[in-house]
């Protein structure tokens, strides 16, 4: 099979799910990771036959794609800001948006011409979050947080991965504190925030295979994760420590009003437009 026979197949194969345009973009993706080619050495190779191990890799790959499974699983792994990550169905596959976050994180750092000397991430999954902020901040200690084991142990591999020290604690956010007398300059969250009855403009490939641990909350107290952590900034922050959180865009004032008392605080949007972020300084 050349590789241009593989490509109508897919075409053919993923049509109803997804647009021509998604399905040329994930077959770049697919034969560059699976012939080890970079964009300009595929051009140059031009359609080639595929070696039988290739056509029955890339052709495994397709009847995954064609289940609904996201390429980030079938490929077990994700850039974000720099750092190879290893995702795999224990943990959120890390958005653009957190890697805007983080983007947003170190330019408000930049422009203070400061550095945090205690971080901690709660709901930590992959580690991305956590991972980057001790790339950028190699003095800083960073602690990060997550209920599920399947994550921690993904984001313990991924530090290890990228020879980054974290201090991964498995703790619940909702059952723990933290010890009074430890303070920290920056804390960080994209806690669980999607109520059960927003499932139904989610995308079913989300629903099917990415952890509802890490999506769902309860939907009688949908900010129950935001509001728990705004308590432990309000005793753990230093004063004029930050507080970033990723936010749902259909909750954000209520959410803001949490940061109301004891914070300077204001919504910050996406490259979208969307109110997906919140920055707390403590007063
Ligand atoms: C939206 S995901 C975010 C993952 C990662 N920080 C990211 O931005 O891609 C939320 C994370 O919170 C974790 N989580 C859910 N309930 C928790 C709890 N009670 N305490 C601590 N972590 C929790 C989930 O396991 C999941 O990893």
């Amino acid at each position: 099979m050349k590789i241009s026979d593989f490509k109508q197949l897919a075409h053919e194969k993923l049509k109803l799910q997804f647009s021509s345009n998604e399905v040329n973009q994930l077959l770049t993706i697919l034969i560059e990771e699976r012939l080890s080619l970079n964009r300009l050495d595929l051009i140059k190779v031009g359609d080639i036959t595929l070696k039988p191990e290739h056509e029955l890799r890339l052709i495994t790959d397709l009847n995954l794609l064609a289940q609904n499974k996201p390429v980030q699983y079938i490929l077990g792994q994700v850039n974000f800001f720099g750092l190879k990550l290893l995702v795999d169905e224990n943990v959120l596959i890390p958005r653009d948006e957190t890697e805007e976050l983080v983007a947003l994180i170190c330019e408000d750092y930049r422009l203070k011409q400061a550095n945090p000397a205690r971080i901690i991430d709660f709901g930590t999954g992959s580690g991305c979050i956590a991972l980057s902020m001790a790339k950028v901040f190699p003095t800083a200690t960073v602690e990060a947080w997550d209920i599920s084991e399947g994550a921690l142990g993904l984001a313990q591999e991924n530090a290890k991965l990228n020879q980054i020290e974290i201090d991964f604690q498995r703790k619940s956010i909702l059952a723990e504190q933290l010890e009074e007398n430890q303070l920290y300059d920056l804390m960080i969250s994209n806690p669980p925030y999607i109520p059960p009855s927003q499932k139904m403009g989610m995308e079913e490939r989300v629903l099917q295979y990415e952890p509802d641990l890490a999506l769902f909350v309860d939907e009688k107290e949908p900010l129950l994760f935001y509001a728990a952590i705004v308590k432990m900034a309000k005793v753990n922050l230093k004063q004029g420590g930050s507080l970033y959180f990723e936010i749902n865009q259909y909750l954000a004032d209520q959410t803001l009003s949490l940061v109301s008392e004891g914070f300077e605080s204001e919504l910050l949007r996406d490259l979208n437009g969307n109110s997906r972020f919140i920055r707390a300084i403590k007063a």
